[in-house]
């Protein structure tokens, strides 16, 4: 299992090229399967969800294939097939197929995810839009059956919570549904609105992107389409991280501000400077950061992809922040091993209090969720010492080229391979 060798104080300083939302990529892939016709797809980032998700279709005997332009995906002779435990125990988002497999043959088996790091998940809310849609969904060892010989019929769906994938999963069942389905408390994160702009593109009608009403037309014919995705959020807020903790300057390329407007508002309460550069974001750190209060809220809240990243760089401000995780029951996992770099963290349900100002030291930690692993590259950056992150793997999940990225902006980094 790879390593990464960090060596913390230099002042970071360069520009970073931010790659396409993973979290936009990964329904989009599932989306192809909705249709005969082929979806090309620009600007996937080159990380291992998304060659996982493109396996999995490949299972159903969708064709993928690439060029320098994107990945098309020509899914007109797929078969049903089951996606089993073991694929999607490795990644959550293996559930995203399950509505588009039902819609294209009106009936689907897909193994249930299982939880993870960050919590139980589970996907109780995507199993009840799929049977307001009229479908029978049954839990049989393990796996979801779900069936509709009839097809499904629009309706109205009331979601109990602004899931992501729950809204996803109904945007992707209403498409092929008979009549109109009007989704209420959807989801409005910016890569709901960019699954909506891709099924659009494929042919869809859908109203509201953005808002927490959608109205979906059913009965989709279905055309040949081209989506470049949105740029990835949370990789761009995680190198603005970066800028603030070394007290440095990343211009992040490609990022756009209006996706980040809570997170900018963060940042700049901790004493950080923000402003749109010429290729996108710029973000100027300080060496004096402020102390922040954080809560976690659905979009256009603070996100909570990003609260971990936060809460190494409070590790660094003078003076005690609060955080409070209101989406996940158990996203404090980075929070031990912020204390084995001499982090003052405490803990009190989903509520955590870090106290900064004290340096951080270098010592050997262990990654253990996505968002977690790359908090702990960020303190390592500035820890006094060498930081040796083990199970890297956590990070090549949603992280294109991670390392190289922050090399080139001055970093004492370097992967090592064993
Ligand atoms: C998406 O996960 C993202 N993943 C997550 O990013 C992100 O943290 C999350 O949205 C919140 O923004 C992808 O898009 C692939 P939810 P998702 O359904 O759709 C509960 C990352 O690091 N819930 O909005 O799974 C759930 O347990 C990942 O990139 C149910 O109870 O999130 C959670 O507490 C991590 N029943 C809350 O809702 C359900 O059926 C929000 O989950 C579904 C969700």
């Amino acid at each position: 299992m790879d390593q990464l060798r960090i060596t913390g104080g230099n002042r970071l300083d360069g520009a970073v090229p931010i790659a396409g939302a993973k979290n936009a990529a990964l329904p989009q892939i599932a989306a192809s399967l909705l249709s005969p016709e082929p979806l090309e797809l620009t600007n996937l980032p080159k990380v291992s969800d998304v060659e996982n998700m493109l396996n999995i279709i490949g299972l159903y005997g969708a064709e993928v294939s690439r060029d320098m332009r994107g990945t098309r995906i020509d899914a007109a002779d797929i078969v049903a097939r089951t996606v089993d435990y073991d694929t999607v125990r490795k990644m959550r988002a293996s559930i995203l197929v399950l509505a588009p497999l039902l819609a294209r043959f009106g009936a689907a088996r897909v193994s249930l995810p299982g939880g993870c790091a960050i919590g139980a998940r589970p996907v109780d809310m995507h199993l009840k839009v799929l049977a307001a849609l009229g479908a029978e969904v049954a839990i049989e060892g393990g796996y979801i059956v779900a069936d509709a010989k009839a097809g499904l019929s629009g309706a109205r769906i009331v979601l109990s919570g602004p899931s992501v994938g729950a809204t996803e999963t109904a945007l992707m069942a209403a498409t092929a549904a008979r009549g109109e389905t009007e989704i209420l408390n959807a989801a409005r994160e910016p890569e709901v609105v960019d699954l909506v702009a891709c099924l659009t593109a494929m042919g869809a009608q859908i109203e509201g992107a953005g808002t927490h009403r959608l109205l979906v037309q059913g009965a989709t014919t279905w055309r040949a389409a081209s989506h470049h995705g949105i740029p990835d959020r949370v990789e761009a807020g995680t190198y603005a991280v970066a800028a603030a903790i070394t007290g440095g300057r990343i211009e992040l390329v490609n990022a756009r501000m209006e996706h980040l407007a809570s997170v900018f508002q963060a940042l700049e309460a901790m004493g950080v400077t923000v402003w749109p550069g010429d290729r996108g974001v710029v973000v100027n750190g300080t060496e004096r950061l402020r102390p922040v209060d954080i809560t976690t809220e659905p979009y256009p809240g603070f996100p909570t992809d990003l609260q971990a990243q936060f809460m190494a760089m409070a590790s660094r401000a003078e003076g005690a922040s609060l955080f409070r995780e209101t989406i996940f029951e158990n996203r404090f996992m980075h929070v031990p091993e912020l204390i084995r770099l001499g982090a003052d963290i405490a803990l009190n349900g989903p509520v955590a209090v870090v106290r900064g100002g004290k340096p951080l030291k270098g010592a050997p930690v262990m990654a253990t969720d996505l968002r977690a692993s790359v908090s702990l590259v960020l303190a390592a950056l500035v820890a006094e010492g060498e930081t040796v992150i083990n199970r890297v793997y956590h990070l090549d999940r949603g992280y294109e080229q991670l390392d190289r990225k922050l090399a080139q902006c001055g970093a004492q980094i370097e992967r090592i391979s064993q």
